[in-house]
C-alpha cells in the first residue's frame, strides 16, 4: 500500500524506546528449539513475517509451536524427530529461513520441497546448495537451476571442510546445522567473520564447537541439544533507523533499550563514532550468550563522511541503506565499498538506495561494490520505489524526517517483514 509520510522537519525526537526482537536470533531459536529435546521458551520473539514463515515450516514438519502469553513455546522433537513435511515449505520473503533450513533438511531421511515469493525466487541459492551437495544431499529444481522452488533429498551426510566464497552467516549456519547430522566433524573457514548467532546459540543448547580463530570453526556431529529459555534481545538492524533518526533530527535525544550489540553485528556503532556522531552504550550485559546494551544517541550536527569497507561490511550489511541516509546528512564524502552482497538482498540495495536518494536530491553515485555519497545537501520529498524491500521503506522513512516536502513510499506494508509497528513507533516519537 502506498503511504505519504508525515513530514515534520522541526521534530526533535526525544524518549526511551524499545524495538522488536532480533530477526536472526528469532529464526535460530525456532530452528534449534525444534531439533532439541524438551521445551524451548522464547521471550521477545520477533513476530515479523520472516520469522512467522520459519515457525510455519517447522509446524509442517510436526513440531508443536504455540504462542502463550507473549512467549513462543517450542516442543522440541530431537535431532532426528522431524517428520516429512505436510505440504510445500513456504519461506515467503525470507532468505534466512530458506538457506538455514536447507542445512537441516539436508540431513533428514525424507524429501522436502521449499518455495518462496517472487523476490526470494530470484535470490542466489548456489552458495548453500554447493556445500550441502558436497556433504551428500541432493537438490532438484522445480523452476530455474539453483533457485527456489527446489526439493531437498536428505541423506547420511559427510563432514567436510568448507571455505565459502562470501562471508555469509546464512551459508555458515546452513553448514553448521547440516554438520549436526554428519558422520564426522565439519570445519568452516570464512573470508571474513559473519554474524555468529548460530555458534553462540548452538553452544547454549549444548553443541560442541571449536573456535580456531574468528574465521575458522569446527563442530562435532550428533550432539544432544537440550531445550532452553531464550530471551531475544532487540534487533540492532531495527534500532539502526532510530539511531540515525536521533543523530540527524535537530534537538533529538533517544535511548534505545536492550539492543543486541554482538560485535559481529554492531559495525554501525563504529561507523557512527568514526563519523563524529554522539552515541554511547549504557548498561552493558550478557543475555543468553549475547552482548546487550542500551544505546543512547543525540543530535549530531557535526558529523562527517567516512570510508566503510573490508571486514566491517558483514557486521553492518543490513544497515547500509540507513547508513547511506546518514551519509547524505553528514558533511563531506562517504565511500561504501566491498559490499557487492547488497545486490542480492531483498532488492538490489545499491540501486534502490542510489535511485531513491538521487530522486531526493542527494549527490550519490553507484559503484560496482557500493556507493559514494557527497553529504550535507538539502534533501527533498520524492516518491520512492521500495521494491517491497522492508529496509528500503524504513531507511527512506528516516530520510523523510530531514527533507523538504514528503517522502511517498510505493509500498509501506513491507516493513512488517522485520519491524511490525515501525510507523507507530516513529509517529510516537515525532508527536512526543
Ligand atoms: C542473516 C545474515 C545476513 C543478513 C540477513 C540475516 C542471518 O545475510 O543480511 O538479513 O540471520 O543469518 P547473509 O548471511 O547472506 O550475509
Amino acid at each position: 500500500m502506498e503511504k505519504t509520510l508525515i513530514n515534520n522537519i522541526q521534530s526533535n525526537l526525544k524518549g526511551e524506546i524499545t524495538v522488536p526482537g532480533d530477526k536472526s536470533i528469532s529464526h535460530r531459536a525456532i530452528m534449534l528449539g525444534s531439533i532439541a529435546y524438551g521445551v524451548t521458551e522464547i521471550d521477545n520473539f520477533l513476530m515479523g513475517e520472516d520469522c512467522l514463515a520459519t515457525i510455519d515450516c517447522f509446524r509442517k514438519m510436526g513440531v508443536k509451536i504455540e504462542n502463550k502469553n507473549s512467549k513462543i513455546i517450542v516442543e522440541g522433537v530431537g535431532l532426528n524427530g522431524l517428520k516429512e513435511p505436510d505440504g510445500i515449505l513456504d519461506a515467503k520473503n525470507s532468505g534466512t529461513t530458506t538457506r538455514i533450513i536447507s542445512g537441516i533438511l539436508a540431513g533428514q531421511k525424507f524429501k522436502s520441497t521449499i518455495t518462496g515469493d517472487d523476490s526470494l525466487k530470484k535470490r542466489p541459492m548456489k552458495r548453500v546448495i554447493s556445500p550441502l551437495e558436497k556433504m551428500g544431499a541432493k537438490f532438484l529444481y522445480l523452476g530455474e537451476e539453483e533457485r527456489l522452488p527446489f526439493t531437498v533429498q536428505g541423506a547420511q551426510l559427510k563432514g567436510i571442510t568448507y571455505r565459502p566464497k562470501v562471508a555469509s552467516a546464512q551459508v555458515k549456519s546452513a553448514i553448521l546445522l547440516a554438520a549436526l547430522y554428519a558422520d564426522c566433524p565439519t570445519t568452516i573457514v570464512e573470508v571474513a567473520q559473519s554474524r555468529n548467532h548460530s555458534e553462540l546459540m548452538l553452544e547454549y543448547f549444548g553443541a560442541q564447537l571449536k573456535h580456531h580463530s574468528k574465521t575458522e570453526i569446527s563442530i562435532r556431529p550428533n550432539p544432544r541439544l537440550m531445550g532452553q529459555h531464550i530471551t531475544v534481545s532487540a534487533d540492532i538492524s531495527s534500532a539502526a533507523y532510530f539511531m540515525v533518526a536521533g543523530l540527524i533530527c535537530e534537538g533529538s535525544d533517544i535511548l534505545i533499550k536492550n539492543v543486541n550489540i554482538n560485535p559481529t553485528r554492531a559495525g554501525i556503532i563504529n561507523v557512527i563514532q568514526d563519523m563524529n556522531g554522539i552515541i554511547s552504550l549504557e548498561n552493558l550485559r550478557d543475555v543468553c550468550n549475547e552482548d546487550v546494551a542500551d544505546i543512547h544517541v543525540k543530535y549530531s550536527p557535526d558529523m562527517t563522511g567516512t570510508t566503510i569497507g573490508g571486514d566491517i561490511i558483514p557486521t553492518l550489511i543490513d544497515e547500509i541503506p540507513v547508513i547511506a541516509v546518514l551519509a547524505a546528512f553528514a558533511h563531506g564524502k562517504t565511500i561504501i565499498k566491498d559490499a557487492e552482497e547488497l545486490k542480492v538482498k531483498e532488492s538490489n540495495r545499491i540501486d534502490t538506495v542510489v535511485n531513491g536518494l538521487t530522486d531526493m536530491g542527494a549527490t550519490i553515485k553507484a559503484t560496482n561494490d557500493g556507493m559514494v555519497i557527497n553529504g550535507g545537501e538539502q534533501l527533498f520529498g520524492a516518491k520512492i520505489a521500495t521494491q517491497k524491500d522492508h529496509r528500503i521503506a524504513m531507511a527512506f522513512s528516516i530520510a523523510n524526517l530531514i527533507c523538504k516536502g514528503s517522502v511517498i513510499l510505493d509500498d509501506a506494508n513491507c516493513v512488517s517483514i522485520s519491524f511490525p509497528g515501525f510507523y507507530d513507533l516513529l509517529d510516537t516519537l515525532i508527536n512526543n
